[in-house]
C-alpha cells in the first residue's frame, strides 16, 4: 500500500548557495523542493552591505531554472564595521531578512567575523528596535575550548550575555548540535528560535571517525555524541514552534573535502526531504514533519507559510545520485547510511 503525506512547500532557513558555477550547479537542487531559503552571506568577499546583498540576489535570480517557484531571503554578514543604518534600510526595503553573526574564525569564510562583541552593540540594538532577526553561528573560538564544547561554552560566554544586554533582540541559534542548545531554547521565550540540520538529526561523531575518517560527514559545528543527536531529534519532532529546518547544505567540491585539510560542510539539498521523512517516521512523528519543514520557520520570521504543497510517497528505496556535477566540480550528496523510502512526487 502506498502511503503519502502532503506538506506545505518547505523552506530552508539556513542555506549556502555560493556563487558563480557552484551557484548554478546547486541552486536547482534547492529550488526543486523549497519555496524560500535564508541564504548565507559567507562568500569571498562576504555579503556585508545592502548593495552587496542586492547584487548577490540578482545573481541568484539569474541562475534560477526557468519556472522555478523559489525566493531567496538575503542576509548580511555582520562585521565590526557594519553600519546600523545600512542594515535598517536594507531590512525596511524588504531586500534583507536577517543578519548573520560569525565569531571570527569559527567556520568556512568567517575571517571577517566578530572578535569584539562590544563593537557590534549599535547594530544589535538597532535590530532589536526594528525586530530584525540575528542568525548566530554559536561556537566559541577560544583555542583553549575543546571543539566538542564550543557550542555550550558560546551560550554561556557570548549568547546569553548578548541577549540579556539587548532586550527584544530576536535570535536564531543556527544549526544547533547539542542537548545544551536545545535546553537553552526551551528555557527561553519566542524571541529565541533554532534551526536544526538534516545531517545532525542523522549522524553522530562516530559516523565521522569510526572505521576511517569520513570527510563528507565533517561539518561545523561538528556532530556530537549520540545523546546530543537524540536530543535534536526530540526537539525537531516535538512540534515546538521554536525549532525549524535549516539544512546548512554547504557544498564544497570533492577535491576540497577529500583532502589533508578538508573543508567543513555537508551537501544535503538534494535528498533532505527523503531523509527527514525517514527520521520523523522512525521517531513516530510523521505528523510533526510539516511543522518542522514548513510552518515553524515562517512563523518565527513572521512570514506566511507557502501556499503550494508537496507530496511525499512511501515505496521502494529511492535512488539518489552519489554526486552532482557542477561547473565548479563534483559535489558529493549526503549519504544518510540507510535506505530512503519517501520520495517527493514530481
Ligand atoms: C559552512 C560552509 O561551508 O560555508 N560549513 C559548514 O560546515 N556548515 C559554514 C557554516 O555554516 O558553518
Ligand atoms: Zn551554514
Amino acid at each position: 500500500m502506498t502511503q503519502s503525506l502532503i506538506l506545505r512547500r518547505p523552506d530552508d532557513w539556513h542555506l549556502h548557495l555560493r556563487d558563480g558555477a557552484m551557484l548554478a550547479g546547486v541552486l536547482p537542487e534547492t529550488a526543486r523542493h523549497f519555496g524560500r531559503a535564508i541564504v548565507m552571506p559567507n562568500l569571498v568577499p562576504p555579503v556585508v552591505t545592502g548593495a552587496d546583498a542586492a547584487a548577490y540576489r540578482g545573481r541568484i535570480m539569474a541562475a534560477l531554472p526557468e519556472g522555478a517557484d523559489f525566493t531567496p531571503l538575503m542576509t548580511l554578514y555582520l562585521t565590526e564595521q557594519t553600519d546600523p543604518n545600512d542594515v535598517a534600510a536594507a531590512h525596511a526595503s524588504g531586500l534583507v531578512t536577517a543578519v548573520k553573526l560569525y565569531p571570527a574564525g569559527a567556520t568556512t569564510n568567517s575571517a571577517s567575523g566578530v572578535t569584539d562583541f562590544d563593537k557590534v552593540r549599535g547594530v544589535l540594538e538597532k535590530m532589536a528596535e526594528i525586530g530584525m532577526p540575528l542568525c548566530v553561528h554559536g561556537e566559541d573560538t577560544d583555542p583553549a575550548v575543546d571543539i566538542f564544547d564550543r557550542e555550550a561554552v558560546f551560550i554561556d560566554r557570548v549568547l546569553d550575555p548578548i541577549r540579556r544586554a539587548t532586550p527584544g533582540l530576536r535570535v536564531v541559534m543556527e544549526h544547533i548540535t547539542t542537548a545544551d542548545g536545545v535546553a537553552y531554547v526551551q528555557a527561553n521565550d519566542a524571541d529565541l528560535g533554532a534551526t536544526i540540520t538534516t545531517h545532525h538529526l542523522i549522524i553522530n561523531r562516530n559516523h565521522i571517525l569510526v572505521g576511517g575518517i569520513k570527510p563528507h560527514y565533517y561539518c561545523l559545528p561538528v556532530a556530537k555524541r549520540e545523546s546530543h543527536r537524540q536530543a535534536l531529534v526530540q526537539a525537531a519532532t516535538s512540534g515546538d514552534a521554536r525549532f525549524f529546518l535549516g539544512t546548512d547544505s554547504a557544498p564544497h567540491i570533492d577535491p576540497l573535502k577529500e583532502n589533508a585539510c578538508g573543508c567543513a560542510g555537508c551537501f544535503t539539498a538534494t535528498n533532505t526531504l527523503s531523509c527527514l521523512a525517514e527520521v520523523f517516521e522512525t521517531a513516530g512523528a510523521l505528523d510533526k514533519l510539516e511543522a518542522f519543514t514548513s510552518l515553524n520557520g515562517p512563523a518565527f520570521y513572521r512570514l506566511p507559510p507557502n501556499e503550494a504543497t508537496l507530496t511525499l510517497t512511501k515505496g521502494a528505496p529511492v535512488a539518489y545520485p552519489a554526486k552532482i556535477q557542477t561547473g565548479a566540480g563534483p559535489v558529493t550528496v549526503f549519504d544518510p547510511g540507510f535506505p530512503l523510502h519517501w520520495q517527493v512526487e514530481a
